[in-house]
């Protein structure tokens, strides 16, 4: 006669999990929604988009430095970056005119809303497109990248539709993954008109906004942003870094091998972008870095 008595007990505490279980989690949906549904009221101030070769090659190369092709493909036609039933089907949207791509009509004051704001057209924040490193950009830079990705050649391509996961919609709401980048940019920021370009801890400082989604606002380094990630390297000169020199930091950032022999893996360390800086911006980098 005991046994049934424990089943019950059983079926019942089971029961109770799994109502509490549905509860946390209907918390967790309700407040995402919250999130991905607010709508934003923005002033774009609007800029001037060039259409010479000097802008649009100036682009080209920020849209390698700036690591945009990891996720809307070297051709702009976007690519699914991470599909995990956990965390989500997650792809860079078709940045080009083609089927699959900008909306139509998408125009130049749509490209600064995105990529100054981190909003699309209906004003709800994009997910996870990086717009809090976009939105610290001069004016120029900007004008020259978003010059360079209306030159490029259409691309037909249409891509799944993004989904967040179960695990994915947690992370996001605890702030662990970056999913949100509109709640993460002041809006009533001024950009530069230009920054110069030059060997100055000014422009290290400049360029370096980059490297801040991983290594942290502080350079400090700590957990991945990207769940399951390697742990981050503290670059400031508390770090290996203080200990090299102008050419040793450049070769690492080229070639991913660091004096101590560590061979960083790009999928951690993503130097196939930090090896298309110039040497001129490595240089700045690493005096900004080392400075810290
Ligand atoms: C970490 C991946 C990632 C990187 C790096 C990235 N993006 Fe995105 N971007 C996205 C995702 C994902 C979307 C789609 C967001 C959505 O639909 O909610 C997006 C959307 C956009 C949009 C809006 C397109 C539309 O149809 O509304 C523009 C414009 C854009 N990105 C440009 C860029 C540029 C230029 C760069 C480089 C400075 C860049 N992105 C870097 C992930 C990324
Ligand atoms: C996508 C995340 C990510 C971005 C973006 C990123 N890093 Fe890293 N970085 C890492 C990780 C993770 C490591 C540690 C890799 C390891 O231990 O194998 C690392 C290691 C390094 C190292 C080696 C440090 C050492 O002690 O050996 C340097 C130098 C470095 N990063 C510089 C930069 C600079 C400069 C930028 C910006 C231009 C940047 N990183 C952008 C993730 C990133």
């Amino acid at each position: 006669m005991m046994f049934p008595k424990i089943l019950k007990w059983t079926g019942i505490v089971l029961l109770g999990l799994t109502v509490l279980l549905l509860i946390v989690f209907g918390i967790f949906f309700y407040v995402y929604g919250t999130h991905v549904n607010k709508q934003y009221a923005v002033d774009v101030r609007p800029i001037a988009i060039p259409h010479d070769s000097a802008s649009i090659a100036a682009g080209a190369h920020l849209y390698a430095i700036k690591g945009c092709g990891d996720c809307h493909g070297a051709d702009l036609g976007g690519k699914v970056f991470l599909n995990d039933p956990a965390i989500g089907l997650l792809a860079g949207a078709n940045l080009t005119g083609g089927q699959g791509g900008r909306p139509a009509g998408y125009t130049d004051q749509d490209w600064l809303k995105a990529l100054r704001h981190g909003l699309g057209t209906d004003n709800k924040t994009l997910k996870l497109m990086p717009s809090y490193e976009s939105a610290k950009l001069s004016d120029k830079d900007v004008a020259a990248l978003i010059a360079f990705c209306k030159a490029q050649p259409v691309v037909n391509r249409t891509l799944p539709p993004m989904k967040t996961g179960p695990v994915g919609k947690v992370l996001a709401v605890l702030g662990k993954l970056p999913l949100f980048p509109a709640e993460m940019i002041d809006h009533s920021y001024q950009q530069p008109g230009t920054v110069p370009v030059a060997v100055t801890k000014e422009y290290g400082e400049y360029l370096s906004v980059s490297c801040t989604g991983c290594h942290n606002p502080k350079f400090t380094g700590g957990d991945s942003p990207i769940p399951g990630g390697k742990k981050v390297a503290d670059i400031t000169s508390k770090g290996h870094l203080g200990k090299w020199t102008a050419q040793e930091f450049i070769t690492a950032l080229r070639t991913g091998s660091t004096p101590e022999g560590l061979k960083l893996e790009n999928k951690d360390m993503p130097w196939s972008m930090t090896a298309q800086y110039s040497d001129e911006e490595l240089q700045a980098l690493f005096l900004y870095l080392k400075s810290l």
